[in-house]
């Protein structure tokens, strides 16, 4: 038997490629590829990548200077190590990436690594490869597109992508332009995913895709099923305890949702909704096709379905034009909501999107200026969020042993962790606690009523069929 080959995989940006990197894992393994922790004794490399902003692109090219070096090094002891660019600077930037960096073996784009396995076999003859095609049928939406099969069981929470790419084309984002037009997932190989993950000791799945909420894949009764029907359906497949979902567009939010969180205990109370700011004008701006308002509404709507929803947030500060009176009506809308927690970023200019064309670009010191101001806001609205869980009796499903010995951890319905004392039998339950106390962003408290082995836990809330 040859000895494995070690994998090494690093990855940026959004949840998409945090799913898309164990989904190259699992692509690899058959070729008798396990992971490694460490560069030095790799045989492959993939750096995945994230283009959304500056910083985040950027952050390639440096790393790649590091694995140069790493490269030569093993070189020295004879071993060959294969460097490949995934993920979305792959996708915007191959052709520069092949010139600039003669280090990198492979470049592929996110359409394409159910094909790694043959570009590796063309790098290892010695060539380089690059594929940052998107298959023409995403292209013209004639056909659904070969999207893999979901990633194996890591724990008891997974991902699954139901939809990727965005046809929104908000001004300042890459997006559309790296993960191409909207694909959604059909429900059937959607509910085989997650039927195959729950037999495999999955109780929570959270659904994952650039524009979540604008899912329309094709239903069992060959029509396009909304989002709030797929969460019904996966909802009564035996284990799965919790779903989420992520991210959501105001504009596609449809009273199949909202009702789905009227009905669903199994869907959390909990919703990433970015807004981005709360300007009309920079909305207008941005193309989001929404006003402040607009939100507003939306979010009574789910308020209205389902009393605890907490909701998260996105935000760009800066975007050019943005006056101090703009800038307000971000934080008069953040007051108003009231979130259990935000993103915020400065805005960066990409290149190929509208408004890096845009003239009245905002100073580095005044956007600094802003985003601190933003950023203690929500900060503050986090932590009494957070504090308002103290005395009170959640729901926790736990995940797994924490780093201090004897507790476990898991997470509360609003996903922030909760640490108690308990042995390792309560993960993959889900428990009520009773909260103590906060420390920083954890909650730490104790099972609300203790185990003891004659105390059958709640079957539905047990993990089946694991
Ligand atoms: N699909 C999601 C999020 C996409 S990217 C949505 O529609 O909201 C994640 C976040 O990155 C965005 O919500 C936005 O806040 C931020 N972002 C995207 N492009 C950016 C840019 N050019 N500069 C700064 N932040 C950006
Ligand atoms: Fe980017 Fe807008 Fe699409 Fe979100 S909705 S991915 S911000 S273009
Ligand atoms: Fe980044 Fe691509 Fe995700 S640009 S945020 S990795 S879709």
């Amino acid at each position: 038997m040859t000895a494995p080959r070690k994998l090494h995989i690093k990855s940026y940006g959004c949840q998409m490629n945090v799913y898309d990197a164990q989904r190259m894992v699992d692509t690899l393994a058959p070729e008798g590829f396990v992971e490694t922790a460490s560069v030095d004794d790799a045989d492959l490399v993939i750096l995945n990548t994230c283009h959304i902003r500056e910083k985040a692109s950027e952050k390639v090219y440096s790393e790649l200077g590091r694995l140069r070096v790493a490269k030569d090094a093993a070189a020295e002891q004879g071993r060959k190590m294969n460097i490949v660019v995934a993920g979305c600077v792959a996708q915007a930037e191959g052709n520069e990436i092949i010139r600039r960096a003669p280090v990198v073996d492979v470049v592929v784009g996110p359409q394409s690594y159910h094909h790694l396995p043959q570009l590796l076999a063309k790098a290892k003859a010695g060539g380089r490869a690059l594929e940052t095609e998107f298959p023409i049928e995403d292209k013209f939406g004639f056909l659904p597109a070969p999207k893999p099969a979901a990633i194996r069981a890591r724990g008891i929470s997974s991902f699954v992508t139901v939809q990727e790419g965005c046809d929104k084309f908000c001004t300042f984002c890459v997006v559309p332009y790296t993960r191409g037009t909207e694909v959604s997932r059909p429900v059937a190989r959607i509910v085989d995913d997650v039927k195959r993950l729950a037999d495999n000791g999955v109780c929570e799945i959270t659904l994952i895709g650039q524009n979540v909420n604008g899912y329309h894949g094709e239903g069992p009764d060959g029509r396009p099923w909304p989002l709030g029907t797929l969460l019904r359906r996966l909802a009564e497949i035996p284990g799965i305890v919790r779903l989420r979902y992520s991210t959501s567009h105001p504009r596609d939010v449809e009273d199949t949702l909202i009702e789905a969180h009227r009905d669903l205990p199994e869907l959390m109370p909990y919703v990433h909704l970015p807004v981005q700011s709360g300007s009309d004008r920079i909305l207008g701006l941005m193309n989001r096709k929404h006003t402040a308002q607009d939100y507003v509404d939306v979010i009574d709507r789910f308020r209205d379905a389902r009393q605890d929803i907490a909701f998260t947030s996105d935000f760009i500060v800066g975007f050019p034009g943005e006056t101090e009176e703009d800038f307000e009506a971000t934080l008069a809308l953040v007051t108003q909501i009231g979130y259990a927690g935000a993103y915020s970023f400065k805005y960066s200019p990409r290149p190929g999107t509208p408004a890096a064309e845009m003239q009245e670009t905002v100073s580095a010191a005044v956007m600094d200026e802003r985003l601190v101001r933003l950023q203690e806001l929500i900060d503050n609205q986090q932590s009494a969020f957070n504090a308002a869980t103290i005395g009170q009796t959640v729901d926790v499903l736990f995940e797994r042993a924490a780093r201090n010995p004897g507790q476990i951890v898991g997470r509360t319905p609003w996903l922030q962790p909760a640490h108690v004392m308990a042995s390792e039998d309560i993960i993959g339950k889900v428990l009520p606690v009773t909260i103590t106390s906060l420390e920083r962003y954890s909650l730490l408290g104790h099972l609300t009523t203790p185990l003891s082995p004659s105390l059958p836990s709640a079957p539905s809330h047990t993990v089946m069929g694991a």
